[in-house]
């Protein structure tokens, strides 16, 4: 078995039992997190060199031998030798990747930082980078609902309270309803990008004695350039992940009223609307229905991306400030709302 670089002082880890190796291990999910894992470690050897702990032939080494690193696990993906389920995670893979690659001059990498800091960046440039997709979504989704306002801007239709008729309205209005909730989420999405931190620096929880420059390394951070105030709410929170939760959630709520919307919509009492075969599905029993599957879809997945956000508000609920372990489990949950 590897042995896990910071085990080494040490006369044996949790990797002595293959059954506690395994579920310490969150290989599985945080795979995907390498690419910000790898500018993450540039940033902080770019960084270490600036203050003067590493000279230039190390951080050219040590940069080198990331983007190797990244340009290997781009080609072979998932069976990149590299993944070793007893170094736990994707930060000590790569690491130890290093270390092997490279000498020396890897161990350096680790040189004021933790395992802490590391995945709260890792994850905020996730974040950052998912936020793009997402923003780019429900511009789309609301584009799509303004384009059907304008094709039915004239059509009358009555309005709606308590689900008995209100005022007529045109169908249009509806439509641009639904576009304004779509581009309300992809707002909260935008302010959330705005808002965070880079703990670079932050270390296990109260930073270092080295003159580290947080600053610098976090101008390395493509959009994370503000610096966590707190190092130790930087590594011991995961506000970006439920605010990013919660803005999943809202889309999916918005999705799902507007689903239930159309099935009412396309049933025969209210027969306001047809949905295109593609989009409903037959009986063999009942050749007359067309039912309105892929809608109730987008309602019943609701539930599982609430899901994720009552995980990750109960996982944070009863920790310490600072690091516990518990906040690893945060990742299946985000990217299981994702
Ligand atoms: N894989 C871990 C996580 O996602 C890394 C942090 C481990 N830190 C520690 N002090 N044991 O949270």
């Amino acid at each position: 078995m590897s042995q896990k670089p910071w085990e080494h002082a040490k006369s044996s880890g949790s990797e002595a039992d293959p059954v506690a190796t395994r579920f310490v291990a969150s290989l599985d999910v945080d795979q995907r997190l390498y690419p910000h894992d790898i500018a993450g470690s540039i940033a902080h050897a770019t960084m270490l060199h600036h203050v003067g702990l590493l000279t230039v032939n190390e951080l050219d080494t040590i940069t080198t031998g990331l983007n190797a690193i990244k340009s290997e696990i781009d080609e072979q993906g998932e069976s990149w030798p590299g993944w070793k389920v007893e170094l736990e995670d994707v930060h000590m893979c790569i690491e130890a990747a290093l270390i092997e690659k490279i000498g020396e001059p890897g161990r350096r990498l680790h040189t004021g930082r933790s395992r802490n800091d590391q995945v709260a960046l890792d994850m905020k440039l996730w974040i950052d980078q998912s936020i793009a997709v997402l923003l780019k979504k429900t511009e789309s989704l609301a584009a799509a609902f303004a384009e059907l306002a304008d094709r039915c801007g004239e059509v009358i239709m009555p309005s709606y309270t308590h689900m008995q008729r209100a005022q007529p309205i045109v169908a249009g209005g509806e439509a641009l309803a639904w576009a304004s909730c779509f581009n309300r989420c992809g707002k909260r999405f935008w302010q959330l990008d705005d808002r965070l931190e880079n703990p670079l620096g932050c270390g296990a929880i109260a930073g270092s004695s080295l003159p580290l420059d947080r600053q610098f390394s976090a101008s390395m951070c493509d959009d994370i350039n503000a610096i966590a105030p707190s190092s130790m709410i930087a590594t011991a929170s995961r506000d970006a992940t439920l605010d990013m939760a919660y803005g999943l959630s809202m889309v999916s709520m918005w999705l799902s009223r507007w689903a239930e919307q159309w099935i009412i919509y396309n049933s025969t009492e209210f027969s306001f609307i047809t949905l295109g075969d593609a989009y409903t599905t037959g009986s063999s029993m009942m050749p007359q229905k067309r039912n309105p599957d892929m809608l109730e879809l987008i309602r019943g997945k609701t539930g599982q991306v609430y899901g994720s956000l009552v995980a990750l508000l109960t996982m944070c609920k009863g920790l310490t400030i600072g690091y516990n372990r518990d906040l690893q489990e945060d990742k299946r949950h985000l990217f299981s709302a994702y």
